[in-house]
């Protein structure tokens, strides 16, 4: 069965393309090549031995999104990662955030609408929940107003599946909420690519480690929290692509309940900044040059996620550590240093 990825070039799709090429999916990828590189797809295809149809699209241009559905009418599932991800620059550029994460998603619903049964998978962010009341964090807890444009792009993305999934029987859509991502595959074939100065800070980490920043900053050491820390649910990226591809089955043999359903992914588990820290020691072996500085504006103190729903209803639960996901994203560090 033919499985469209858009970003799939990207950190979290390409690592979701691995363990669909592993279940036996065919899998064609979209990508604008905005916030990746083709050389992604030979890291894919050394791990699976399988190289994904590529096409370079950029799904802003509505036409040419109409002119790939007419060459792929076999397509039976969609998982859209496709997206521009970054909080502080959604700020400085609300219009760039909205016309390509809103945009594009129109343009690939409105191709869905013709299909009689269509399966999508929505990436959102446990962004949508601002800072909640009560952890851990359940499907059922407020969406609260956002924080930065980028949030808000998760929110109406949900809120026009959801719409359009009530007039629309033929499309079965899942989101897919995201608490924190991190690490590699433990090949280090495919890993996180950030462009530039990290904004998160595991790759941020994990640059210092290998001498490529001076030192981490740690923002905040005020927080109400056990060591003054924020507080995050950090899940390994192999774990979060499986969850794709366990939501994308869950639809294509129609064990839905209902046509749009929303999904934690997370751990279950929330890590401090200098808990995260202790684990890159651990298992680098190497002391982590830090200085705790200003809290970062927009930051919440505390996020991590029920995991009850997804472990029940959608059959998934994370299995690595925080250790492990630290080993897979130290290992890449240094292969991608060499
Ligand atoms: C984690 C913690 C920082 C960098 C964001 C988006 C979310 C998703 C993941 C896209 C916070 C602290 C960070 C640094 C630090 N993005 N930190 N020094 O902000 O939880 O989530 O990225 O899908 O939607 O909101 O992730 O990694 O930026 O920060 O102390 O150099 O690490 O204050 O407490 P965040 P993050």
């Amino acid at each position: 069965m033919k499985i469209l990825v858009t970003g799939g070039l990207g950190f979290i799709g390409s690592h979701t393309t691995v363990e669909l090429q592993n279940k036996g999916y065919e899998v064609i990828i979209i990508d604008d090549l905005s916030n990746s590189t083709e050389k992604v797809l030979d890291g894919i295809v050394a791990i699976t031995g399988k190289r994904p149809t590529f096409e370079k699209l950029d799904l802003k241009e509505k036409s040419k999104v109409e002119d790939f559905f007419k060459r792929h009418q076999d397509i039976v599932g969609v998982i859209h990662f496709a997206a521009s991800k970054a909080v502080g620059e959604s700020v400085e550029k609300p219009l760039l955030y909205y016309e390509n994460n809103i945009g594009t998603l129109v343009y690939l619903l409105k191709e869905l609408s013709q299909k009689n049964n269509s399966s999508f998978i929505f990436s959102s962010s446990c962004t949508v929940y601002g800072q909640a009341d009560k952890m851990p964090i359940t499907e059922s807890a407020p969406v609260k107003a956002a924080e930065s444009p980028y949030g808000n792009t998760k929110q109406m993305g949900e809120e026009i599946i959801r719409d359009t999934c009530k007039v629309t029987p033929g499309i079965n859509a899942i989101a897919l909420r995201y608490f924190n991502p991190m690490g590699a595959h433990p090949s280090a074939e495919i890993g996180e690519l950030p462009i530039g100065v990290p904004q998160n800070l595991v790759p941020f980490i994990t640059q210092t480690g290998i001498g490529l920043r001076e030192q981490l900053s740690v923002f905040g050491g005020d927080y109400p929290t056990t060591d003054g820390t924020c507080i995050r649910d950090y899940i390994h990226v192999v774990d979060l692509a499986k969850a794709h591809v366990v939501a994308l089955e869950r639809l294509l043999n129609g064990k839905n309940s209902e046509n749009y359903e929303v999904f934690n992914v997370g751990t279950g588990t929330g890590s401090t900044v200098l808990e995260v820290i202790k684990s890159f020691e651990r298992v680098s072996g190497k002391k982590l040059n830090y200085k705790i500085v200003d809290r970062r504006p927009g930051d919440i103190t505390s996020a991590y996620a029920d995991t009850t729903k997804a472990n029940k209803v959608l059959g998934w639960k994370a299995e690595s550590t925080l250790d492990e996901a630290m080993k897979s994203a130290w290992l890449w560090e240094q292969k991608v240093r060499k």
